[in-house]
């Protein structure tokens, strides 16, 4: 029966009373799933509400707006701006951190989110989603500026994401291993459906842009030569290739079945180390990743442990199954090392290097 299952307001409140937590942030995400109940609605309407095209308006990211961005962007800001225990907001949609008006008593807790991830596929009608974290604001600070948002992602309280899909869900973690809800369209309530999801350490299907190829550095390039050999290259296996140009729908997959998802950096913009900001698309993801047992990694690092420097900094990004992101790991390091020199032309090149190279 399914009232025998747990709604997600349940869930958090429980959750809470087991780590003595205070009752501001069972409030917030009671709010943020709001939001996301509204988003999902916008979302689902389509063209029916003629949300398609674009606003004309290029974000801070130099990205174009859609009206969906702006509509999603606004829905957040109006559920959670109200309720006392945020002391500001900060969006992929705003220049600068978004004030609580005066008439709302402010709170603790900073949220920082993405609010429509994916949507270049709104029009193709393909899964979309919103990234939130949420972090504490600094002791004393009740009008956050942004340094009071350049916290590591180690710092984050609660982490999620939203999935605007064939079902609508909710998946987040609070530092206590990652739950995942799906919405009943009946009573309007997330339902936990996917409690502890784990994700296993090695897989044999990845996802990133191939388009960027010549842009990459020679790990990557090497990692995924290496994935496309197959069973008659250095790894004896094949592996299977996914690009949504959702990452939401993707680190749902690698929630699901395992995986490894990347964005790493290239050279295709040299002002840009990648394409995912840290704050609002790399911290939670790789938060929720981790929670699951997998690893976050920029390559050359743990993604939670990035000093951020600004609101919209770009990172890159590679996670998902915890062997597979140690390989990149590791071949970054040959490659920084001078050990992985010179590589060319990963398709075409016949490479004597890495052929009696061990896993
Ligand atoms: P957003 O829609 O919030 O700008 O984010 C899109 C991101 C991410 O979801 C996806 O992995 C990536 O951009 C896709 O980029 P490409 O179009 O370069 O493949
Ligand atoms: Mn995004
Ligand atoms: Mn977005």
């Amino acid at each position: 029966m399914p009232y025998r299952r747990s709604t997600l307001s349940k869930f958090i409140i429980e959750e809470q009373r087991k780590l003595s937590g205070g009752s501001e942030l069972i409030a917030l995400v009671n709010d943020i799933q709001t939001a996301c109940k509204y988003i999902a609605v916008a979302v689902a309407k389509g063209p029916l509400a003629g949300t398609r095209g674009s606003t004309g308006n290029i974000n801070v990211q130099g990205e174009e707006q859609k009206p969906l961005d702006m509509i999603s962007n606004d829905i957040m800001l109006k559920c959670c701006e109200w309720g006392g225990y945020l002391a500001g907001m900060a969006s992929e949609e705003m220049d600068e951190p978004y004030a609580i008006p005066d008439i709302y008593p402010r709170g603790r807790y900073l949220l920082v989110f993405d609010p429509l991830d994916g949507s270049s596929n709104l029009d193709v009608n393909v899964t979309v989603g919103t990234i939130f974290s949420v972090l504490r604001a600094p002791e004393g600070v009740t009008d956050p500026q942004v340094a009071d948002f350049l916290q590591p992602g180690t710092a984050q309280v609660c982490a999620g994401y939203a999935l605007y899909g064939p079902t609508a869900m909710i998946v987040l973690t609070l530092g206590t291993g990652v739950h995942g809800f799906t919405l009943d369209p009946d009573i309007g309530a997330y339902i936990l459906t996917h409690p502890n999801l784990s994700i296993a350490p090695d897989t044999h299907e990845f996802a990133v842009n191939a388009s960027n190829q010549r842009f990459w550095e020679p790990p990557v390039k090497r990692y995924v030569e290496e994935c496309v050999a197959g069973k008659s290259g250095d790894r004896e296996k094949d592996f299977n290739m996914r690009w949504i140009a959702s990452m939401v729908a993707e680190v749902h997959r690698i929630l699901m079945r395992g995986g490894l998802f990347m964005y790493p950096k290239d050279t295709k913009d040299p002002k840009r180390p990648g394409r995912l900001r840290l704050l609002y698309e790399a911290n939670p993801m790789a938060m929720l990743i981790e929670q699951a047992g997998g690893a976050a990694s920029t390559g050359r690092g743990r993604i939670l442990e990035v000093k951020p420097e600004a609101l919209h900094q770009r990172v890159p990004v590679i996670l998902g199954s915890r062997n597979e992101v140690a390989r990149l790991e590791r071949y970054h390091a040959e490659y920084d090392r001078g050990e992985d020199q010179p590589f060319s032309s990963p398709l075409f090149n016949e490479r004597s290097l890495y052929r009696n190279a061990t896993a």
